[in-house]
């Protein structure tokens, strides 16, 4: 029968489509999940002395850096930290998500970037770069 063939393969191409739309909705991982499977590496233990998580001494004078300068530094690199905690893949809006979910792990109130909060640290980045490319 033609047409149940037919419909099986729209079937199929609409239930992929479906999965699809699913993944990239997916895609933007939440901060803990971040965290755990690239930031704690470092950020546990304190290696290269990271920032250890939940340690509010050391992040208190952090998060009174403020979320869009400390995240853009963070995301650029500084010093022992790579750039973008060392994974490319990484977008902004997760790497801000995975340095909120630290910050109030030790005791700060940062939330997930919204779209302002995500241009204010866009224009910290370009500061940062342009610092960075100052000094050389
Ligand atoms: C390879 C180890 C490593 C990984 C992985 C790593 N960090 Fe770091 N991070 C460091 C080190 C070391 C420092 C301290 C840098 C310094 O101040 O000398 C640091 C500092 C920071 C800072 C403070 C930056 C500042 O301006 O003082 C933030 C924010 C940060 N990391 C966020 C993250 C996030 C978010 C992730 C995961 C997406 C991550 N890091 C993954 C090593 C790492």
């Amino acid at each position: 029968m033609p047409d149940s063939g037919l419909s099986r393969v729209l079937q199929v191409a609409l239930c992929g489509g479906l999965w699809l739309a699913g993944g990239a909705a997916a895609q933007t991982k939440p901060g803990e999940q971040v965290y755990r499977e690239v930031c704690m590496a470092c950020h546990a233990a304190g290696v290269a002395n990271a920032p250890k998580f939940g340690d509010r001494k050391t992040w208190a004078p952090l998060i009174a850096e403020g979320q869009a300068v400390l995240t853009a530094h963070g995301w650029v690199g500084v010093r022992g930290m790579p750039a973008r905690g060392g994974n490319p893949n990484l977008s902004l809006e997760e790497f801000s998500r995975a340095t909120a979910y630290m910050a109030r792990a030790a005791g700060g109130t940062w939330r997930d970037p919204d779209p302002k909060m995500l241009a204010a640290i866009r224009a910290e980045e370009k500061k940062r770069i342009g610092a960075l490319k100052a000094k050389k």
